[in-house]
């Protein structure tokens, strides 16, 4: 897994907005199973930490005698990740693909949100993050299933089309759209004991903070990945401008709630 074969996941420029949803994730909000293992002292691995958001929290809950690493394979995040948390302390950021991750086995944890989901043999990925932590330690996940989303009320037609191209582009590019279900089993196939898992469905809903901004994540999406998925032969860029434009619009006046799929699990590798 040394080059993630499909080009989609870890290589692409995301665009700003795609970016501001990394940016606006928060420990606690965004993989609060994590949060609640934090204690002051650990040492913990972040893997496909983006630009870093849920890594200095991470960074801030163990405090200055604890250590963390974020890693991920696209080198413009982990430069961003280092301009905007540059001075926390215990904070230090790397590029490394989940395939070739230090293998001194001196993490505590090792934590990945939403990155198996991206990956072209999620199954190998969760081996290498059981391979990184140290015999004891806990390996803690966070991923979606794409299948089981939930809209209320349904949004636009031209969304649902985009959608359903965008997760049959994904599946046809060997991505699993369903990686959420499988954690338990993966952990277990990398040797992983006490395997746990728990609902942490990400609950968008009309009136709490920053509704409009983060229900508007598949127009996001639209923006960012239609030009690709139509030079790839899913779609015509026009029908995914106005998904982006019609779902923007139904985000803005009639979405009440949405609820994106995801589960949390934590193996321990045995001593
Ligand atoms: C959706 S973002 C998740 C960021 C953050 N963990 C979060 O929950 O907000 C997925 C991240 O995984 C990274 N990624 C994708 N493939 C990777 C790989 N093979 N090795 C390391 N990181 C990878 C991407 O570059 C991206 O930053």
């Amino acid at each position: 897994m040394t080059k993630d074969k499909t080009d989609i996941g870890s290589k692409t420029a995301l665009n700003g907005k795609l970016k501001n949803v990394l940016n606006a994730r928060t420990l606690a909000d965004s993989f609060p199973l994590l949060a609640q293992r934090m204690k002051t002292g650990l040492r913990v691995l972040d893997v496909g930490c983006g630009t870093g958001a849920i890594t200095r929290g991470i960074a801030e809950a163990v405090g200055p005698r604890g250590r963390t690493v974020g890693v991920d394979s696209n080198a413009a995040l982990i430069a961003e990740a280092r301009a905007k948390h540059a001075g926390t302390p215990g904070l230090t950021f790397d590029v490394s693909d989940v395939g070739s991750l230090p293998a001194d086995q001196t993490f505590d944890i090792v934590a990945a949100s939403r990155l198996l989901v991206w990956l072209p043999d999620p199954g190998a990925g969760m081996a290498s993050l059981a391979g990184a932590v140290r015999p004891g330690g806990t390996v803690l996940v966070a991923d979606y299933n794409h299948d089981k989303i939930e809209w209320s009320p349904e949004p636009p037609d031209s969304m649902k089309e985009f959608y359903a191209a965008y997760l049959k582009w994904r599946s046809d590019k060997g991505l699993d759209n369903a990686v959420a279900d499988r954690l338990s089993a993966w952990m277990g196939d990398a040797g992983l004991r006490d395997i746990r898992v728990f609902p942490q469905h990400e609950e968008m809903r009309r009136g709490l903070p920053d509704f409009e901004a983060r229900a508007s994540i598949w127009a996001d999406t639209a923006a960012s990945r239609g030009p690709q998925m139509a030079r790839d032969g899913y779609g015509d860029p026009k029908a995914w401008k106005r998904a982006e434009s019609e779902y923007r619009h139904w985000a803005a006046e009639e979405a009440i709630s949405i609820r994106l799929y995801m589960l949390a699990a934590e193996g321990v590798r045995p001593e």
